[in-house]
């Protein structure tokens, strides 16, 4: 989003514009924002055959992952529905990733029938695996490595306490059931978290998945995960891409030297590809005024982006209504759910009148993907902004939508 002509703007199309002509609440997506970001992580990487998997989980409306397959970004996948947007957004089996945690064999069983690439991580499954396919089908571990890095505990996957991967300490109990099973790994994979700010983290991670790579000589793939902290505020410390990409890339590529053969690196992405291009408008029902502060209630809440009250995440506030407020006021911006949902406290935001129109900025990823029916509202639509146009590619919902499922018995 930018400010020219006195206006808000994405893609010099007006902000209020949109929301004029979709309503809100409304999730608005910039294009050009995901190509520069996939650019962008690409240019890290320059010397190493990189792939990069957008972890879906972050933002799944099929023409976003259409958007992604066009720019040859592949995908990663954590259930059977997101394997199916996947192929409905026109990605083959084979540029799945399933990554799943604690599913049900059929699970892994109908991702390897749909030619996807599976990340096991747990010792029973791999076990299972073995039993099941001994080398007939290509898999990939996943490795907790033990390194405690993320932006808050919430969102940490790769400490001693977490449920995901196969501890790095069970080694010799993996390699003694891959040999058992003659089980295919062609990769190993590790995730440490989310919202990673040092580039020390990552690295510390990728130095135990290296290590233990040695031990399989035919290995091809080493994924990374995903985790790249992106700027919430201004002055936010974030990843420093092209440091972290000349320091991972030196130490891949040393391990392809020991491994006598290129490998590829993978990276698992979602906040990082697309929490800066989405914004989620929403208006001002109401401005309150009480003794020591002044609320501000819109026409959404937690059903819609539940980040600030699940992790207490900052998510930056535009009043796109008055770019150029000649006053700025403290408030406590609020949803409309019927219990404590508050988007941001006492921030200085310009000016907000009643029927103003609010951007939340950073919305991108896990905004859309986590929303709910709480309270028995509709979720917002969802535009992108491609090429200079606004299109519709998600509509608003209708009371269909919260009845559909129900049934009301003859009582
Ligand atoms: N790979 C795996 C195996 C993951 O579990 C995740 C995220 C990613 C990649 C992508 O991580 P990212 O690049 O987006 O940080 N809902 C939370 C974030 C949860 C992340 C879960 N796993 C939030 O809104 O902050």
């Amino acid at each position: 989003m930018q400010i020219s002509n006195h206006q808000y703007t994405i893609q010099d199309i007006p902000v209020l514009d949109i929301a004029q002509q979709f309503g809100t609440p409304l999730y608005v997506y910039d294009a050009d924002k995901i190509v520069e970001k996939i650019n962008q992580l690409r240019g890290a990487f320059p010397n190493v055959n990189l792939k990069i998997k957008f972890a879906c989980k972050a933002l799944t409306n099929i023409s976003i992952l259409k958007l992604m397959r066009q720019n040859g970004v592949e995908i990663d996948v954590v259930s059977p529905q997101e394997l199916q947007l996947a192929l409905h957004a026109g990605y083959t089996g084979s540029q799945v990733t399933f990554t799943p945690s604690g599913v049900s064999f059929d699970e892994i069983e109908a991702a390897v029938a749909a030619g996807s690439m599976i990340n096991l991580d747990n010792l029973i499954v791999l076990e299972k695996f073995g039993q099941r396919y001994s080398g007939s089908a290509p898999c990939m571990i996943r490795i907790k490595p033990n390194v405690a890095a993320g932006g808050n505990v919430k969102i940490m996957t790769a400490h001693e306490g977490s449920k995901f991967g196969i501890d790095i300490r069970q080694r010799e109990d993996i390699l003694r059931i891959v040999k058992q099973y003659g089980i295919n790994v062609v990769g190993l994979h590790q995730h440490t978290g989310s919202d990673i700010k040092e580039a020390d983290a990552f690295v510390r991670a990728a130095a135990v998945i290296f290590e233990f790579a040695e031990s399989f000589p035919n290995l091809q793939i080493i994924d990374l995960g995903g985790g790249f902290k992106v700027a919430y505020k201004k002055g936010d410390h974030i990843t420093n891409m092209p440091e972290l990409g000349a320091h991972l890339s030196e130490a891949f590529l040393d391990l392809s030297k020991k491994l006598g053969h290129e490998l590829q690196l993978w990276f698992e992405p979602g906040k990082f590809l697309v929490s800066e291009a989405g914004y989620l408008l929403v208006q001002a029902n109401v401005v309150k005024p009480a003794p020591s502060r002044t609320f501000v209630g819109v026409n959404s809440g937690l059903n819609h982006l539940i980040r600030p009250m699940m992790y207490d995440a900052y998510h930056h506030i535009v009043n796109v209504s008055n770019p150029e407020g000649v006053k700025t006021e403290t408030y406590d911006v609020v949803g409309y759910i019927c219990e404590t949902d508050t988007f941001a406290k006492d921030r200085e935001i310009n000016e907000v009148r009643e029927g103003d129109i609010l951007a939340l900025l950073n919305a991108g990823a896990y905004g859309f993907t986590m929303s709910s029916h709480y309270n028995s509202r509709f979720r917002p639509a969802e535009v992108l902004i491609y090429e200079g146009k606004a299109h519709l590619i998600r509509q608003r919902e209708t009371m269909e939508d919260i009845l559909k499922n129900q049934i009301l018995l003859e009582l």
